[in-house]
């Protein structure tokens, strides 16, 4: 472990370690449950990307590079999840934040910043050079939290959906 992976806890929790490192085979499961936690469809309705085991593992397999935790006293207590993109006729990289957590008994301990911070000094490292996120408006939490780190240039995105239980082909699935 190098300086850099040991941070100390602030807000009145002593002297103890913060250690973030790369996500293990091991973690996936603690990793799930926070993120089952935190992530629920009911606080987000229009959370478009579904937090589940599948998109987790992928994660895991194809960028495992940008899946790091957080440890305090050996406990997992958050998790940040990136990609690294490449656009086609482009030679700009960009690092794009998926899915960031700290469990709530940790929050305001600076934790997901070192977590961003730490994603963000590999992405660079790797020839990013704009590091996007997306979130839900209403979850204020994140959007100060970005905004705190130096994210802005807000564009707003509009998600539509359309109930197809009243279509016919869908009846007829029903049926089938
Ligand atoms: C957003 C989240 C990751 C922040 O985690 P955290 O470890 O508490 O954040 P940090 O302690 O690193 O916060 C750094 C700064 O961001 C800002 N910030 C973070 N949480 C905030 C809150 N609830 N209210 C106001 N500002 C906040 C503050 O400026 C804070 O610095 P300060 O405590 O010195 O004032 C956490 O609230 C969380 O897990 N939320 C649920 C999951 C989620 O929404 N993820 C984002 C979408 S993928």
């Amino acid at each position: 472990m190098t300086d850099d992976d040991k941070q100390h806890g602030a807000n009145g929790r002593g002297d103890d370690e913060l250690e973030i490192r790369e996500m293990e085979l091991d973690d996936l499961s603690s990793v799930f449950a926070l993120g089952e936690k935190v992530f629920t469809a009911d606080q987000w309705p229009s959370l478009y990307r579904t937090w589940d085991e599948y998109e987790l593992v992928d994660l895991f397999s194809s960028d495992g590079r940008y899946c790091l935790v957080a440890e305090y006293e050996d406990r997992l207590c958050g998790f940040v999840l990136g990609t690294l993109i490449e656009k086609r006729k482009s030679s700009w990289r960009y690092g794009y934040v998926l899915w960031i957590a700290v469990d709530p008994s940790y929050r305001r301990m600076n934790i997901a910043r070192r977590l961003l911070d730490r994603l963000t000094n590999r992405l660079i490292e790797d020839g990013a050079r704009i590091m996007l996120v997306d979130t839900d408006p209403d979850n204020k939490e994140a959007m100060k939290f970005f905004k705190r780190a130096g994210y802005g240039k807000e564009v707003r995105h509009v998600y539509m959906s359309r109930n197809l239980t009243g279509t016919s082909a869908y009846k007829r699935r029903r049926r089938d």
